[in-house]
């Protein structure tokens, strides 16, 4: 089901800082940051040969990640996202065999204006999973 791992998101506390470390310390490639206010978080792109890292820094009022920067002051791992040809076919199976769906159980456009759904950290050895449609994926 799942196919190609898309990205793996990080919270950081300052994104200016965190954006300098991946590109100066490690000599990675990175983006200028993104708002997205309507996922509540600032971006910055990490661009790897074979996958990319996203720096999130809460964004607004009432951001997801907020609580998550409140929990975790220096950071840390979020959520890895895995690519689906199929999201609604992806959530039926996931949900038959028994696994959460989180927030209206429905995909919604994400960060790069493609369906996407998060599953449920506890049904994942506590990795919050998001999964992210791309029709060209091979495969269901
Ligand atoms: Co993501």
């Amino acid at each position: 089901m799942i196919g190609r791992l898309n990205h793996v998101a990080i919270v950081v506390p300052d994104l200016a800082a965190a954006a300098q470390m991946y590109k100066n310390m490690l000599g990675a490639s990175v983006t200028q940051p993104v708002p997205l206010p309507d996922q509540g978080v600032t971006t910055v792109f990490v661009e790897l040969p074979n996958t990319k890292i996203e720096l999130l820094h809460p964004l607004g009022e009432d951001s997801a990640i907020e609580k998550f920067l409140r929990n975790n002051p220096s950071g840390g791992m979020h959520h890895v996202c895995y690519e689906v040809a199929d999201i609604d076919w992806a959530i039926d199976q996931l949900v038959t065999k028994g696994a959460r769906v989180l927030g209206s159980g429905k995909p919604s456009i994400g960060a790069h204006g493609l369906p996407v759904v998060f599953l449920h950290p506890k049904d994942f050895c506590g990795t919050l999973i998001e999964l992210e449609e791309h029709q060209n994926q091979t495969g269901h």
